[in-house]
């Protein structure tokens, strides 16, 4: 880990570790991928002050979020799979989560469940909801993330159906599962991984193992994930939702104005703008560019929270700057699971908060709140 200097460095090493039809289902995005680029693009064409001799020693880095206050202004998203990157990643990414004092966010679609996590961390945790048809499983997952006092609910609206990944068709990640002799090939060159994920003991979607009938092996899982997806939900289910669900609420995957002004019609706590990564709609708006439209229309009533292209420091120093209250990490912390399980994870957090502690002095700033958009060049 000495020899990594950025999330970049994290990735070669992810790659190095994981099987690529697995890499190509993180790094994906969906159809031609411009959704995916355009995330990273605008992001880096956004430029930044720089200023000088304004006292910037001291800074702080703290945010408040949902009423509690974290030394850093992230938080880690939610990431299907993570515990195929790593042996039980989603237990490294929310102890390394915990140890920065940031939330981190367990997908509904993960290895580990609820309750592997609640058991490996003493702090509670966000659970990622998706809404899907069978309303029994919904309402017994509402009930786990409570028994698990999980502190926030964040439910991801913009998963509907799936954006098609065309990598995970050309490598056979589909449904059913295509292996392929160069899959195996792939999954023979790397031993650590073997070892790591494939001879450990949690291989599933942890929080659907035994819970639905039928779902015994991945390839129904799969199935059974498809079949689910509820592409007639609207606004009025997310009071089905509130009812059972009486504490924190973030709903995610905002990227229009009305959506979040419904969104706060609706009673959400918090808002994610987010693509999903530009693993969704392509040809959407990059999530950075949208930020600001949403921020003005609805950041006094709710707290707009942002990903999207995250990683670098610099890049959560836009966000803020264009009215994020915090960012959530997807693959940036991802690589990090993937080059080294916790200590990966750690050193994403790590590298991201110390580039944005140096970002905030070298444009004169001392404080996340006082960075605005008089911090950037031409936005305000
Ligand atoms: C995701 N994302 C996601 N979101 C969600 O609400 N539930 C999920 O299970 C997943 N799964 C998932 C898997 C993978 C491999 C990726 C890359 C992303 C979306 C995620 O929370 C977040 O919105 C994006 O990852 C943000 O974009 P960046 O930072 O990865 O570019």
């Amino acid at each position: 880990m000495k020899s990594v200097a950025c999330i970049e460095d994290l990735r070669r090493l992810a790659h190095r570790n994981v099987p690529r039809e697995f890499m190509d289902y993180y790094e994906s995005g969906s159809y031609s991928e411009e959704t995916l680029r355009a995330n990273r693009d605008d992001l880096a064409g956004i430029k930044i002050r720089q200023r000088i001799l304004r006292g910037a020693a001291n800074r702080d880095l703290s945010q408040t979020v949902l009423g509690g206050r974290n030394p850093l202004p992230l938080a880690l998203g939610p990431v299907g799979l993570t515990g195929m990157a790593w042996r039980d990643g989603e237990i490294a990414a929310a102890r390394a989560a915990e140890k920065a004092g940031i939330p981190y966010t367990l997908s509904t679609l993960s290895i580990c469940s609820i309750e592997d996590v609640a058991a490996a961390v003493e702090k509670p945790f966000w659970f990622q909801l998706y809404f899907m048809k069978d309303r029994g499983f919904i309402a017994d997952l509402i009930a786990r993330a409570k028994a698990a006092r999980c502190s926030a609910l964040v439910l991801t609206a913009d998963l509907q159906v799936l954006g098609q990944r065309n990598r995970d068709i050309r490598n056979g990640m589909t449904v059913p599962p295509r292996i392929r002799l160069q899959t195996i090939a792939h999954i023979l060159s790397k031993p650590a991984w073997i070892a790591g994920v494939l001879l450990g003991k949690r291989k599933s979607f942890g929080n659907v193992q035994g819970r639905i009938a039928g779902t015994e092996h991945l390839r129904s899982y799969m199935d059974w994930i498809n079949s689910q997806f509820d592409q007639a939900l609207s606004w009025n289910d997310v009071a089905w939702i509130k009812e059972r669900w009486p504490g924190k609420l973030i709903i995610k995957g905002i990227l229009d104005v009305e959506d979040a002004r419904e969104a706060v019609k609706a009673g959400a706590d918090a808002i994610v703008v987010s693509n999903h990564g530009g693993r969704q709609l392509d040809g959407a708006s990059s999530s950075i560019s949208m930020l600001p439209g949403i921020v003005d229309a609805v950041g006094s009533e709710t707290e707009v929270l942002f990903d999207g292209g995250i990683r670098t420091g610099q890049d959560v120093f836009r966000a803020l700057a264009l009215g994020a209250r915090a960012c959530l990490l997807g693959r940036a912390y991802l690589y990090g699971i993937a080059a080294a399980g916790e200590e990966g994870a750690s050193k994403a957090i790590d590298i991201i908060a110390k580039e944005l502690d140096v970002t905030m002095a070298l444009a004169g700033l001392r404080h996340v709140a006082d960075i605005d958009r008089t911090a950037l060049i031409g936005a305000s």
